[in-house]
């Protein structure tokens, strides 16, 4: 009866069972998790989501939303029982309104990342969240897991880029939030409830984004570092001279980017030595006039000179700065062709970045002699990527059974110093057993309630964010 209700609400187009047509959205992208929906809803609108919701709260189904797939933790993979009904974002993808006045994008949340950031620009703006599956991710998702990415040290995360959200509840009942106003002080902000929250308070279905003007210079720099503390002096360097100016501060490591140059076909060093580590520096303006490639030049030639940088290039092309961007982009790519690896997708104050990979790398070598150690990521804001790449001739399985020993030794060291045991990627199904030691008591108790009040029946993404 339920799927007789849902056939009928959906017809052919917007109900999947075949387990051939379902695969796809069965398994997460990192194939840690792989598992059986009882079929895949696509509605089309927001209308027909809602009452496939109604009608799933009514028999008690089970939801797990889905945007782009691209989840690191598993967030978006049902179970394996056949219980759960996967609800596809993707053909929700329009885009409802833009004003480049109050700087504004009303957006579908199917629509991909790309296609924000397109939208954008054709108006002389820009969405300036970016992130490696940004071809694919959904801005649904992005929001769900209050994505964070390559620019956030000048712009946010997710989080701070919206304005206004539209949500269907558990029980199917459709919450208009999409004020597009930078000043509205009316009770709790329930918008930000739903951002972070994974699917699991309900299912975002369109957003109000904030925009920022296009820049109309930018600089690109790729530079060889001989430690993560001379990165940390060059970041310094330019967030004294202008943070305005920093659209990215980027560190890699010599074996991560050894991986990319290996791995990756078409990739090369912009210069002729490779170095034990690297940082990408990214400034942009929408300034005209700004000087930013005398600035650029300037503060290289004083960290050259202060030991800071061995060697540096900066772009010459829109072609070059896409290449060194690439060297970045691909190390995740990169390390999936090196066989299996553990992510730890941590943060902390950006003053201990290096020393927490100086710790980190010790700690995890001890516990495993000949892991490889891949630290890369968002230096600028303290997101560091601390992955682990199997030991050569290791088996993958065997590799993976010791996650929790890895991420465990690794969490050790970023409570030391203060940090989180998830910057960016969120909590999903891999990291839900961690909550209750990092964030039990209070915390923890006050998101169950939450969690209570809005879904009684704990029907949304459910085993995800709470243990
Ligand atoms: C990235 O910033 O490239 C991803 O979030 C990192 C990863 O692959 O762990
Ligand atoms: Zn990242």
């Amino acid at each position: 009866m339920l799927l007789e209700a849902l056939t009928s609400l959906l017809g052919p187009r917007g109900l999947i069972t075949e387990p051939a047509d379902t695969a796809a959205y069965s398994e997460d992208w990192r194939k840690l998790y792989r598992g059986q929906p009882r079929a895949v809803l696509r509605p089309a609108d927001v209308g027909e989501l809602a009452a496939a919701v109604k009608i799933c709260a009514a028999h008690g189904a089970r939801i797990v939303p889905q945007g782009g797939n691209t989840s690191m933790v598993g967030g978006a993979t049902p179970s394996a029982d056949g219980t759960e009904f996967i609800l596809s974002l993707a053909r929700l993808n329009r885009i409802r309104a833009i004003d480049a006045v109050d700087q504004t994008l009303t957006i579908e949340a199917g629509a991909t990342l790309k296609a924000a950031q397109t939208a954008a620009e054709a108006a002389g703006c820009m969405f300036p969240l970016s992130i490696g599956s940004e071809g694919t991710a959904q801005i649904g998702g992005i929001l769900s897991t209050n994505a964070g990415g390559n620019n956030t040290v000048r712009y946010g995360n997710a989080r701070d880029l919206v304005l206004g959200l539209e949500v269907v509840l558990p029980d199917g009942e459709i919450w208009n939030g999409l004020r597009r106003l930078r000043k509205d002080n009316t009770g709790y902000c329930l918008r930000q409830l739903f951002v972070g929250a994974e699917g699991t308070l309900g299912v975002i279905t369109a957003a109000v984004l904030k925009l920022v003007p296009r820049p109309t210079e930018r600089e690109v720099a790729l530079c060889a570092v001989p430690s993560p503390e001379a990165a940390l002096a060059l970041f310094t360097r330019f967030h004294r001279n202008d943070p305005a100016a920093i659209q990215a501060f980027e560190y890699m490591s010599g074996l991560g980017m050894d991986f990319v140059l290996k791995n990756i076909p078409g990739t090369t060093l912009p210069f002729a030595t490779p170095a034990a580590h690297y940082a990408l520096v990214d400034l942009a303006t929408p300034r005209p006039q700004a000087g930013l490639r005398a600035a650029m030049e300037q503060l290289l030639e004083a960290a050259l000179e202060a030991g800071d940088i061995g060697d540096a290039a900066i772009a010459e092309s829109e072609a070059q700065r896409a290449a060194i961007w690439r060297l970045r982009e691909e190390h995740t790519e990169a390390q999936k062709r090196e066989g299996a690896s553990v992510k730890n997708d941590v943060s902390v104050p950006v003053s201990k970045v290096p020393a927490f990979i100086a710790e980190a790398t010790a700690a995890c070598q001890a516990l495993m002699p000949g892991i490889r150690v891949v630290p890369f990521g968002h230096m600028g804001d303290g997101n560091i990527h601390f992955n682990l790449a199997q030991p050569v001739g290791m088996d993958g399985a065997a590799f993976l059974a010791r996650d929790h020993a890895i991420m465990d030794t690794v969490c050790a060291v970023v409570r030391r110093y203060d940090g989180s045991f998830s910057a960016e990627h969120g909590i999903g199904r891999l990291k839900a057993y961690m909550m209750p030691d990092w964030r039990g008591g209070a915390e923890l108790a006050v998101m169950q309630r939450i969690k209570a009040a809005l879904d009684p029946a704990g029907t949304m993404n459910p085993g995800k964010v709470l243990p």
